[in-house]
């Protein structure tokens, strides 16, 4: 598939099912994750391919933080790698390496990898690959309100000027622009705490596989789907 003037331009991805993926070989959670690692290997490919200047992955949620501990430290594990083995492949791409969420809540050495990634590839232009990580949207947003508020108590900003341009600057995302397609992989039918501000208009496709059954041909398929849909933004 080639460029097209109706490709999207973000796409983001809730990337669902590694779990049940590994269950149904009789495996370890772990090797489900491990697996959805070449998922995504395939859709930066895909992104680049198409190009799709923005790929916003839901890799670790606020809410993971409540599965079991060894879950968290395989998961954590597999993102320090990926950092590790992915850096020169992401500069061989031209690909960006960017975050949202709380960074800070990350392990030590999980978060100074994800810095050193950052920051080596800073430079790229091609496609900008957006990691959620640690990231809750409700939390984004309440925070973002409270900083609005806290600006507006110090007589830093009017009340009255706070709009949703001022209020998209406060969160996470500031600078990115909203997601144009949504794509939720595993047959669930919910968002799960991801970027609610942001996908208001998104077009969204739910893919039934399993995230680490998510190839490059299931990329190129749902940018297909969006190309074909009518968005109207409320609108006629
Ligand atoms: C998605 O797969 C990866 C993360 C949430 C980190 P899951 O781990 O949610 O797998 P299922 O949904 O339980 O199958
Ligand atoms: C959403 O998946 C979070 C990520 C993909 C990182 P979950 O598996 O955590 O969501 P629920 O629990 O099915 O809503
Ligand atoms: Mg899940």
């Amino acid at each position: 598939m080639t460029e097209g003037k109706s490709m999207p331009r973000h796409i983001a991805i809730i990337m669902d099912g590694n779990g049940r993926w590994a269950k149904e070989r009789g495996l370890p959670r772990r090797a489900g994750h491990r697996a959805g690692a070449e998922s995504v290997r395939e859709c930066v490919e895909a992104c680049k391919e198409m190009g799709v200047e923005y790929m916003t992955l839901y890799a670790f949620s606020s809410e993971n933080w409540s599965r079991p501990l060894a879950e968290i430290t395989a998961l954590m594990a597999l993102l320090e790698r990926f950092l590790e083995e992915k850096a020169e492949e992401l500069m061989r791409q031209d690909v960006k390496l960017a975050a949202i969420g709380h960074l800070e809540r990350l392990p030590k050495r999980t978060r100074a990898k994800l810095e050193k990634a950052i920051q080596r590839t800073s430079g790229n232009k091609s496609l900008t690959l957006v990691l959620a990580l640690s990231y809750g949207s409700r939390e984004e947003i309440v925070e973002a309100a409270r900083a609005l508020a806290t600006d507006a108590v110090a007589g830093k900003i009017d009340p009255a000027k706070i709009d949703n341009a001022m209020f998209a600057s406060r969160l996470f995302t500031a600078g990115i622009p909203d997601p144009d397609l949504l794509i939720r992989t595993s047959g669930e039918l919910r968002v799960s705490n991801f970027l609610l501000w942001q996908i208001s208009y998104s077009e969204i496709v739910i893919v039934k596989k399993f995230w680490p059954d998510f190839r490059q041909a299931d990329l190129f398929e749902a940018a297909q789907e969006y190309s074909r849909r009518h968005r109207r933004f409320g609108g006629l």
